[in-house]
């Protein structure tokens, strides 16, 4: 058996009002200034917890203007308000983009090091801050990664840092914190997360430990995402995804993702494409691609999703799961024009990182030939 490693958070809090937790952990640190990363519409469900904080003498400072698919410069404009504030403690309470950013803050708010030297994996020396995350999304399972992804402008691609740094000290789920998620997110993060999962099982290196979890996020995530995109208020389908997201997740550190991501991250870095979306338009044809060489675990995926037992009913049922959420099928469907396949093909070739886990190789033809496919 191949030998892994699976970091996690030194402790993960799952469960309805778990957010006092991470106040409580954030205390018992003994720190005094807090800066919270989050978006407007979850302000009101920390504010009780805010005041809390503040009653105990803390000082809280905090953000929810990251933009979607943060960049470089976004990061660092942030990166200067948790610096002047004097932050020793950052948490991020939000989706992918507030997350991933909270992380980087975390591990780069003591100057040493630029984020730009970082891009790849094992580049980051340390962390002086403590971190929290609490996803309200379900979602990019950031909150249990060590990984985190920014758009630089200058190459226009979305490139990742992946550090054992940037794993949080500690991950808190309520899937509370996810029912204001409007239905067209809940689709695409729900895709991207099931993508996760469908991309570390059938991985180059996937590995039967990872496997477990990769498995049991196809199976929940395949059943609950249409609930939730219909009925966001659905208590028990958005509890299914926000644990089908972080079994993602934890198949994030130790196996990866493969050429759908490489494949999404130009229309992210060229085209402001968000990554579920990108992900979800990719995930049926890469699928393809990829069926015959591992047919036995295509068909399993199917045989998780109740829906056949052949690798081509895992595809047509990814395909219809999709298109019920309403994701628009065809790259022309989102605006892009055909013209930008040659470079997005030889921008998608320059994310090794993720196709060399591809379970099929992927030459400049191969990837060419999946964008056309999506026209
Ligand atoms: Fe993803």
């Amino acid at each position: 058996m191949r030998t892994i490693t699976i970091q996690q958070p030194r402790k993960v809090i799952i469960g309805a009002g778990c957010l006092s937790q991470l106040c409580d952990d954030y205390l018992q640190q003994g720190l005094k200034r807090l800066f919270i990363l989050t978006a407007p519409p979850i302000r009101p469900l920390i504010a009780e917890a805010v005041r809390t904080l503040e009653s105990k003498g803390v000082a809280v400072e905090i953000y929810d203007n990251i933009r979607q698919e943060p960049t470089v410069s976004d990061f660092y404009a942030v990166l200067g308000i948790a610096q002047e504030f004097g932050a020793d403690g950052i948490a991020g309470i939000g989706g992918g983009s507030v997350m991933d950013t909270a992380k980087l803050i975390a591990a780069f708010a003591d100057g040493k090091q630029r984020v730009e030297d970082c891009f790849g994996t094992g580049f980051v020396k340390g962390r002086s801050l403590w971190l929290g995350c609490m996803p309200t999304t379900a979602g990019t399972g950031s909150e249990v990664s060590p990984n985190a992804i920014l758009l630089d402008e200058a190459d226009k691609l979305k490139k990742g840092i992946v550090s054992p740094y940037l794993m949080a000290d500690a991950a808190y789920l309520d899937a509370a914190l996810t029912v204001t998620v409007p239905a067209k997110v809940t689709a695409e993060t729900g895709m991207d997360a099931l993508t996760h999962c469908i991309e570390a099982y059938t991985n180059k290196f996937a590995h039967p430990v990872i496997d477990l979890y990769a498995r049991e996020g196809i199976r929940l995530i395949s059943h609950h995402l249409l609930q939730a995109v219909k009925d966001g208020t659905d208590m028990e389908a958005r509890e299914a995804l926000l644990r089908g997201s972080y079994y993602g997740g934890i198949c994030l550190g130790p196996v990866n993702t493969a050429a759908v991501h490489a494949l999404s991250y130009p229309l992210g870095g060229e085209f402001h494409i968000s990554h579920g979306l990108a992900n979800a338009i990719l995930l049926p044809s890469v699928m393809v691609f990829n069926k015959d060489s591992n047919p036995q675990k295509f068909a399993e995926i199917a045989r998780l999703c109740e829906a056949g037992d052949t690798a081509e009913d895992s595809i047509r049922y990814v395909s219809r799961l999709s298109k019920a959420c309403g994701i628009p099928t065809r790259l022309s469907d989102i605006g892009i024009p055909q013209s930008a396949v040659p470079h997005l093909a030889e921008a998608a070739m320059e994310v090794t990182r993720l196709l060399n886990n591809n379970p099929r190789p992927v030459t400049l033809a191969d990837a060419t030939h999946i964008y056309e496919s999506l026209f």
